[in-house]
């Protein structure tokens, strides 16, 4: 049965990358409209998951490090794709419901949008593949693709395919033509003679296929990852690709990682150098990894994924969670500057979230139940650092996110503005001073802080911001 389907879908793929429609067609106003839930989302959920989940960071019976990338663990430990399958897929059983659990929390943190593994590096699709025998669908009897995007729309959340062009399992994936990506076998001859790279880019061309015609309404695809040395339209034909999915899902918002050069965003193979540009044939938002812009990217869509701990897929050895006050004053900072947080999750191999991680999401869900209105929808903070915390906007309202409190009660907003009202969103009952000088206005607070993380005060302004010296 696979095997028609895989020839029928080959067959199809070609009529589709001729009916594409370029991105540059689009104009400004329509880009805005499709990035618009997206900028006004702010904070995302992101989940690693698949076969290494339930290898859990261990390796013959050993920790394979306490740090980092867990999902990479068949790379780490340079394991063929026959041993990392067969020890990967017994300790991978996801419990009937699992998805739930995951949309619940996500709902519960305030994210408002979900993107998750279809397929990591190590080649295993999450769905039921016609193309494909490693796949949930051949292993496991169950389109975990499916069960996922039901979980997700249950809750109202937008949806995100993750998706790995980097494969450690097709026998035709190339992988000498790259130095710099990571592969189990990397700097040693093919064990089945040259390969037929144009093999395999049929295969993820028809596997991505299936995921943005089977699924419903895709609203973002999460490429991963491209080098120097390798990337784009001869790596991946990116553009073909990215055609393709856009003509099935017209309103998609797709990232910048099937490209690594600077129209596309990249300064180097690093995940902290990054061009301030993007030009939209290269994607819609660029991805800084485990680190927050020191200043921005003003006029670009950027969204900044991060782990919990140090590791993307789920790890029994890494202990090393942030704090509270860390993931909620990233998520603050991260809007101050008009950027997204996509925070992660990496469930086990039944699909559970590690205790930790729902303890820190809900830590952040009850804040935003309080504060969410000074996240959704704000754009970047008039100002430049201030040293008691961070300012977003809405509109004529400038919220003000106080991390250090101020020992007198005095808070002093560096604005020349004409200022309304001043209120309290942990307690909009409070009456708040507000008195106009030559360095700003200066705010009377109560006297200690309703939130030690952070207290979220909203103030009105009229005309256009105006900081202090400008
Ligand atoms: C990387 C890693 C990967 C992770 C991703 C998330 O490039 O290869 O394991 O999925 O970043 O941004």
């Amino acid at each position: 049965m696979k095997r028609f389907l895989r020839l029928a879908l080959l067959l199809s793929l070609s009529a589709a990358s001729f009916a594409a429609v370029a991105s540059a067609a689009e104009t400004a106003a329509q880009r805005d409209a499709r990035m618009q839930w997206w900028r006004e989302a702010r904070f995302g959920m992101f989940v690693h998951w698949g076969l290494y989940s339930g290898l859990a960071g261990t390796w013959d019976g050993k920790p394979v490090a306490t740090k980092g990338g867990m999902e990479w663990i068949q790379q780490r430990v340079k394991a063929d794709t026959g041993v990392y399958a067969q020890r990967a897929i017994p300790l991978f059983k996801p419990t009937p419901g699992f998805a739930r659990e995951w949309a619940q929390l996500a709902k519960a943190a305030g994210c408002r949008y979900l993107v998750f593994t279809t397929k990591h590096h190590d080649g295993f699709a999450l769905h039921d593949s016609a193309v494909s025998d490693y796949d949930a669908g051949s292993v496991l009897h169950r389109d975990l693709v499916k069960e996922i995007v039901a979980a997700a729309r249950a809750e109202g959340l937008k949806i995100g395919f993750y998706h790995s062009v980097i494969d450690w399992h097709h026998d035709q994936y190339a992988y000498a033509k790259s130095k710099q990506l990571p592969h189990p076998l990397r700097g040693q001859p093919y064990p089945n003679g040259e390969r037929n790279h144009a093999q395999y880019l049929d295969y993820l061309h028809a596997e991505v296929k299936e995921l943005v015609s089977n699924y419903g309404q895709v609203d973002v695809l999460w490429w991963d990852y491209s080098a120097q040395d390798f990337q784009g339209d001869e790596a991946w034909r990116a553009t073909d690709l990215m055609n393709l999915v856009r003509t099935k899902q017209p309103a998609v918002l797709m990232n910048n990682r099937l490209f690594r050069t600077p129209e596309a965003g990249w300064k180097g193979m690093g995940t902290e150098g990054y061009a301030p540009q993007l030009d939209p044939q290269y994607g819609d938002f660029i991805t800084p990894e485990q680190h927050i812009p020191a200043t921005g990217m003003p006029g670009i869509d950027w969204e900044t994924c991060m782990t919990l701990n140090t590791t993307w897929g789920f790890s029994e050895h890494d202990h090393a969670w942030k704090s509270d006050e860390t993931l909620i004053r990233n998520l603050i900072d991260i809007a101050s500057k008009g950027g997204n947080y996509l925070l992660n999750i990496g469930p086990k191999g039944d699909g559970s979230v590690p205790a930790e991680s729902v303890k820190s999401l809900q830590a952040i869900g009850a804040w935003m139940k309080t504060n969410g209105a000074a996240i959704y929808g704000t754009t970047a903070s008039p100002f430049a650092q201030l040293e008691w915390g961070r300012v977003t906007r809405k509109g004529q309202t400038l919220y003000l996110h106080v991390f250090n409190w101020p020992a007198n009660g005095q808070l002093l907003v560096p604005l020349q503005n004409q200022t309304g009202r001043v209120t309290l969103l942990a307690a909009p009952g409070t009456v708040i001073s507000a008195t106009a000088g030559p360095d700003g206005v200066r705010l009377q607070l109560p006297a200690s802080a309703p939130d030690a993380i952070a207290t979220v005060l909203a103030l009105q302004i009229t005309g256009e911001p105006r900081p202090v010296g400008k």
